[in-house]
This record gives C-alpha cells, structure tokens and sequence, in this order.
C-alpha cells in the first residue's frame, strides 16, 4: 500500500539506443560493461516503447547513447517519438552525425539538441573525449542545428582540468547561439568512479567555479539559460537524485532492461524487467527493481527523522551503495551521514594519473 501511495507518474523516458560511441570520455555514464550492438532493441520496438511511454504519461524523451547517432535507424525512432506525441530530445557527442542526418531529424519533428563539449579549448576539449577533431566537429553540428531553427543546449561537464574555464565555456556557448547552457559537475559512478581522483576538483575551483555561475547568470540574464549541477563531494547535502527513486522517471537500456536511473544496474542483485516481455506500464507498477527502493519508508536514521527526505529521498541510491556496500543506507554525500567520511577524505585526494578511458 506504501509503495501505491507513493507511485507518481513518469515525466521523463531516457532512450540509450546504444552504448556504441566514437569517444571514449572518462566520466562517461555508461556502465562498465557495456551492451553489445547484437543485442539492441529493434526499430519497431523503440517505436512501441515510445507510444507505450507517452499512455503511461511520459511528456519527453531523451535520444541517447551511447552516441545515438551510430544507429542508423536514429531519424525513424526519432520520427516515431514525435509521432507518439513526445517531446523529443538528441543527446549526442556531435560527433557521428552527419549535416544530412541533422536535418533528417528536422524534418522528422526533433525539438531539441543537446550537445556535449569536453571543454572551451579545442586541445583539452580533444584530450578529455578521446578524439582528434572532435571539437570542430561538435562546432559544424552545433552550427547546423541553429541554422535550421532547433533549440540548442550545450552541455559541459566540469572537473579539475576544465572547471577555471567557465567564463570560456559561457562565451563559446553563446558565441554557438545556443539558448541554455548545462555546467554539470562529474558525478562520480562507473567510469568517474574509476578516475574519481584524477577528475576530483579542488575546493577553491568548487567554490571559484560556484561563484562564477552566479556572476555569469547576472551578466547573461535575458540571453542564456544557466543551469548548474553542484559537485555532491562538495556539498552539505545530496541532490535529489532522478528526482526520487521510480517517482519521475526511466531509463531504458540498448537491449531494453527497464532502469530506475543510469547507474541502477551498479546495484547488484536487483531485478530488471524488459520491455521484450511486458508492457512499460507493467514494468513501471510493479518491477522489482522500480519498487526496491520507491518512497522513503526503508531510509534508516538519519534520514527517519530528518525532515529534508521527502526533498531528497535520502540522496542517491547508486552512490549509497557504491560508497557503503547498501544501497538502502543515507547518502554518504550528507554531512549528517555516518559515511560522511568517505566523501570528505575522497574529495582530499588528487592525483595527476592519466585517465582510464571507456574503450
Ligand atoms: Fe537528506 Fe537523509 Fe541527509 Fe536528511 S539525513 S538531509 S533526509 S540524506
Ligand atoms: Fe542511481 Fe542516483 S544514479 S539513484
């Protein structure tokens, strides 16, 4: 009955279409292990999950990867999600999709691009992806999605060897005629978890990187949209991770496992259903892993008597269990965590290693 009452709807549908991707960046998202080309959801399948998505009340769905663009079916699930009545938004590399492909997706109904660039400096920028020329690359996609009128966000994720250049990265996404900028501090899973100390910030760059945010909104109000991600390392208090566990949100993996959030599967022996077998409604009610960890009633001390957990929901799951081996235990990121210790010393330690990247 508790997990009933908890049960909201899901706004959001994240669509990995495939983990494969040209770069191979050191935070990437992805899993460790990631799933084969062979084993990808068909066409015909995305297109039945996206109209499944939109009559469970899904109003937006995230085209991911992976680099979406290695499908070669991208303009058809793109087409299908519009046609489901979705807002449809690319996540992409910029790098693998072609001027011609861009407006394909275009005509097909995309309303959204978000681009990611490792850094304001073409050298770096390279470096951190992985990836000769795919700055300038980024740039041409960039350039073609604003000629043809689609709405353009720009997305860096921030660590200890781009984290001085925000000031850069605002002028180039303006200089791109981009609408919103996203500067979005590593999070520390999978492959970030792996290079932790060689991306870990220092507290004077948090704190420069923070104050610069709120100059740059000032100055900017009225031409860009900033959005900032805090570094949790850094912070007092967890972020709200996917807005609750099973309450806003779903993560459909290549091969179509049906995840809570990204990282989910970091959590072992939890349950995922696929939407090969049952309906994405069936999955979203009463999925073993969607219910593992729905509203806040299994959160222990401090979180029972605190009365931020139905603003936080005790943080985020997949960091509590790769932090402290449970997943059901208070984010350690809280300061009121008994585990509060393993982030502060983390957030301590520096190192000058080269990175690990995904390939
Ligand atoms: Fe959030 Fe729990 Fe920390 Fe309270 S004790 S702020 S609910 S994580
Ligand atoms: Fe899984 Fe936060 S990434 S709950």
């Amino acid at each position: 009955m508790a997990q009933a009452r908890n049960r909201t709807k899901p706004l959001g549908l994240l669509a990995e279409l495939t983990h494969r991707c040209p770069l191979g960046c050191p935070y990437c998202s992805n899993p460790l292990t990631l799933e084969r080309r062979e084993d990808e959801l068909d066409t015909a399948t995305w297109a039945r999950v996206c109209l499944e998505a939109a009559e469970l009340g899904v109003l937006q769905v995230h085209l991911s990867g992976g680099e979406p663009g290695s499908r070669r079916d991208l303009v058809e699930i793109a087409a299908s999600a519009r046609r489901a009545g979705l807002y449809t938004n690319l996540i992409t590399s910029g790098v693998g999709i072609t001027a011609r492909t861009m407006r394909d997706l275009w005509e097909a109904g995309l309303d959204h691009v978000q681009l990611s660039i490792q850094d304001s400096d073409a050298v770096s920028a390279d470096h951190i992806a992985g990836y000769k020329g795919a700055f300038q690359r980024k740039h041409a996609l960039a350039t073609e999605a604003v000629r043809l009128g689609l709405m353009l966000t720009i997305n860096f994720v921030v660590h200890r060897a781009n984290v001085d250049r925000i000031i850069e990265m605002v002028d180039l996404a303006l200089a791109l005629k981009a609408s919103r900028i996203e500067i979005a501090h590593v999070q520390y899973y999978g492959w970030a978890l792996k290079n932790r100390s060689a991306l870990m910030p220092t507290r004077e760059q948090v704190d420069r990187a923070v104050t610069s945010v709120e100059d740059l909104r000032r100055k900017h109000q009225g031409r860009i949209v900033i959005d900032a991600v805090l570094p949790d390392y850094h912070a007092r208090f967890p972020k709200p991770c996917v807005g609750g566990w099973g309450r806003r949100s779903l993560n459909v993996t290549p091969s179509g496992k049906v995840l809570p959030c990204h990282a989910a599967e970091s959590i072992p022996d939890l349950e995922f259903w696929n939407v090969r077998d049952r309906s994405l409604a069936d999955i979203w009610a009463s999925s073993p892993a969607f219910n593992a960890f729905r509203g806040t009633a299994y959160l222990p001390e401090p979180c029972t008597s605190c009365e931020r957990r139905e603003i936080d929901f005790g943080g985020c799951r997949c960091q509590a269990f790769l932090l402290t081996g449970d997943g059901r235990a208070t984010d350690p990121v809280c300061h009121l965590s008994p585990d509060h210790d393993l982030v502060a010393k983390a957030a301590e330690i520096h190192t000058d290693a080269p990175y690990h990247y995904r390939r």
